[in-house]
């Protein structure tokens, strides 16, 4: 296994997600970690990551001493590469030539790093490689022992190793994608030099978490909210296949979802599947409690704490239960760790059911917290659950709450259901689902005027939304077809009675979000 020291750079879950997708299981903790912490980790090998900083003040962080005394090989990324070569010695300034975006590197000498690893071949026979450059400061003196084996135009010094100790730093980075070798580079060091065997796949996962499973929780019974989002329908399936009866789901159904959410999520558990699913019935407890309601915070937190106390009045109704299931995921661990809380569960917790009561009494477990999103969604296609399921778009957790603007209305959750059922229907027809990374119907209760055969329309408006994006931070409007747009529009209308007119929101985020409120 490998061990990856952050040191703030925003491809750190990149380079896991690379190592990872080789078949290496490995971790990210933060630079600032100590010995004892490396030492009980007992890494194959070690990943120092870029970072922000400069190794050029002498306040930055550093490499704890002991990556360099383990006797484990060590790969420094740009800043990882820097401090490297800052700390064994040799000498990095900073320059005024930023070097940032492609760059073509030359390999030099033999190294068992890059060796054999090549984009295109120079008139001498060299090796080079297209890759991606970030950095401002370069090494300009290689610490003793080390050699240089790669070298670019913006910065000569662009790869050093210590073949004896197994010490590699490269300027650019390996993990992107944009490096087009650079999966080739993680691999050779990963498996050829630290020696890691490729055994982390969806079916040795299962099976290690299965034992965990039943080994933390015995005889025990443990109790899940199962919303039928990914995470938690892949814990579903994965404790049911792990301790089967002694798994308890409750469903809470808000009124809220989207067409045929809940038969669907019960036909797969429940029927399909044989899990325990307890469904709750919802809708009018949450319909009363949002009427009148027409804030956004305010419905959010409504919805929220509903959702807790229905969860609890369930949970407490199953006899003996001990433990609460939670789908809980790496990235959710490593930000809570970053914030230094060391609680990663709370984060998830607030994150899906507006955080948990404190008298629960109730023990987690968490079976997906060392997995990243990819890996859980080969996991639940590994358990057989159902692909659209697994590769669905992310549904926030008040559901339509937020997606009818100002006060929750039945009729209203009802129009939407059915113009949002629409537009998915399509998408998925014209193989534009998987294109966009996320796309909803949203209910505006304004009137508006229309005109249908000889009579006339005052109905509602639905604005549709289509994105893309990588991490949900920043999005652009998806630049779906017009023919397209034009048949969505015309199909709401025709078969939504109640709808007159369609709007297609072409507001990116920032300075919109990707929810209307
Ligand atoms: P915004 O609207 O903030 O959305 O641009 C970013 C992503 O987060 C989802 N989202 C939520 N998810 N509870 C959730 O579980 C919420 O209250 C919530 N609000 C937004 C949204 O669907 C998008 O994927």
């Amino acid at each position: 296994k490998i061990l990856i020291l952050d040191f703030g750079s925003q491809y750190t879950q990149l380079i896991a997600r690379r190592i990872r997708e080789i078949g290496v299981y490995c971790e990210i903790y933060s630079c600032e970690c100590d010995a004892e912490q490396v030492k009980k980790f007992a890494p194959n090998g070690i990943i120092l990551s870029g970072g922000p900083d400069t190794v050029t003040s002498g306040d930055t962080p550093r490499a704890p001493q002991i990556v360099f005394e383990l006797g484990v090989p060590v790969l420094g990324i740009c800043y990882g590469l820097q401090t490297m070569a800052e700390q064994l010695g040799g000498k990095v300034e900073s320059s005024d030539h930023r070097e940032f975006g492609y760059a073509q590197i030359r390999a030099r000498g033999h190294s068992k790093l890059l060796t054999g690893i090549e984009d295109h071949l120079s008139s001498e026979g060299y090796g080079l490689l297209d890759v991606w450059m970030s950095h401002g400061d370069r090494v300009v003196d290689l610490p003793s022992g080390f050699s240089l084996i790669a070298s670019s135009d913006g910065a000569p010094i662009a790869g050093i190793a210590n073949e004896d100790k197994g010490f590699y730093g490269l300027q650019f980075h390996p993990e992107v994608t944009h490096t087009k070798q650079g999966g080739r580079i993680l691999s050779r060091f990963v498996l050829e030099i630290c020696g890691c065997e490729a055994l982390w796949t969806s079916s040795n996962i299962i099976e290690d978490s299965i034992e965990v499973v039943r080994k933390t929780v015995g005889t025990d019974h443990v109790v899940l909210g199962l919303s039928g989002g990914v995470d938690s329908s892949v814990v579903a399936a994965l404790l049911h296949k792990a301790i089967e009866d002694q798994l308890t789901c409750v469903f809470v159904d808000t009124g809220l979802l989207r067409l045929h959410e809940g038969d669907q999520v019960m036909a797969t558990f429940a029927e399909h599947m044989g899990v325990k699913v307890i469904r709750v019935d919802a809708e009018q407890r949450y319909l009363d409690a949002l009427s009148g309601i027409t804030d956004p915070e305010q419905k959010r937190k409504i919805i929220g704490s509903l959702f807790i106390d229905i969860f609890d009045e369930e949970a407490a109704k199953i006899a003996d239960a001990k433990w609460l299931a939670q789908g809980t995921i790496y990235p959710d661990v490593i930000e809570s760790a970053g914030s230094k809380s060391g609680k990663a569960h709370l984060i998830k917790s607030h994150h899906n059911v507006g955080g948990l009561p404190e008298n629960m009494l109730l023990k987690l477990v968490e079976p997906l917290r060392e997995l990243f999103k990819d890996e859980v969604r080969k996991l639940g296609v590994e358990l057989g659950l159902p692909a659209d399921m697994v590769y669905r778009h992310p549904f926030p957790g008040p559901g339509l709450g937020v997606r009818i603007l100002g006060e929750v209305k039945k009729e209203f959750a009802d129009l939407l259901r059915q113009a949002d059922a629409i537009f998915i229907e399509e998408l998925y027809r014209h193989d534009l689902y998987d294109k966009v990374s996320q796309a909803f119907a949203v209910f505006l209760p304004v009137k508006s005027v229309g005109v249908m055969g000889d009579g006339r329309r005052y109905d509602y408006v639905i604005a549709i939304r289509a994105v893309e994006t990588i991490d949900f931070m920043t999005a652009r409007w998806a630049h779906l077809p017009y023919e397209f747009l034009d048949l969505i529009s015309r199909r709401i209308i025709n078969e939504v009675p109640g709808i007159s007119r369609v709007a297609y929101d072409i507001s990116g985020k920032p300075p919109a979000t990707i929810e209307w409120e």
